[in-house]
């Protein structure tokens, strides 16, 4: 039968397995920071925290954004290329037409200063008319600013197309726009 001792042992051991237990869950969940493993059978917890921690990497592409929107695109404009600008009106070619005809998007011939979402008879998302009543107008900035980022300017506009990054390349492409009253 038990005795005192044995009953003290299996108390120390259950202890024990329960110590052991408990330190084994706080080094899984990260809770021991590096400096206090060292002692008892540390190291081992050490590696695992250190695989564990992920260190957050700052968005490098936000602050290219945020410094194109600084751009003079007036200045842009000037210098602007309508013949370089038909090379990146290729990639609206398959939904836009610049001969008055619809097709997935609106037809874009005169779009420089022409009224937001006005196309009768075009079926807009309901994104684009909720954006008209606050931006009127494709002027240069409006839509320099739409190119480089449809989503961003007009969230939940049907319209999918990533964008173009070149600010240059905008404004190339607004002039062959203009090109085409
Ligand atoms: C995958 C098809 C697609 C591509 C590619 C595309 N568009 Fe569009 N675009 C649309 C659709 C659809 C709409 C209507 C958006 C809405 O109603 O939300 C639209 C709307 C527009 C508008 C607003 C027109 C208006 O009447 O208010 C402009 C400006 C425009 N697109 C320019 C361009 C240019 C420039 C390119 C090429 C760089 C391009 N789009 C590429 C589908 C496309």
């Amino acid at each position: 039968m038990f005795n005192t001792m044995t009953l003290t042992k299996a108390a120390g051991a259950l202890i024990g397995a329960l110590l052991f237990l408990m330190l084994a869950n706080w080094a899984a969940s990260g809770l021991f920071s590096v400096g206090h493993g060292g002692g008892h059978g540390g190291g081992h917890g050490d590696e695992e925290i250190a695989q564990a921690y992920t260190i957050p990497v700052p968005e490098t592409a936000e602050a290219g954004g945020a410094e194109e929107e600084q751009i003079d695109f007036a200045a842009l404009m000037a210098s602007a290329d309508a013949a370089a600008g038909e090379k990146e009106w290729a990639k609206c070619r398959s939904c836009h037409a610049l001969d008055g005809k619809d097709g997935t998007g609106p037809h874009l011939n005169g779009v420089v200063n022409r009224a937001t979402a006005s196309v009768a008879g075009f079926g807009y998302s309901s994104a684009m008319t909720e954006h008209a009543a606050e931006f009127p107008t494709w002027d240069y900035d409006h839509l320099q600013a739409f190119l480089e980022n449809p989503r961003g300017v007009v969230s939940g506009t049907a319209m999918s197309f990533a964008g173009i990054r070149d600010p240059q390349a905008r404004a190339n492409l607004i002039a062959y726009l203009e090109s085409n009253p």
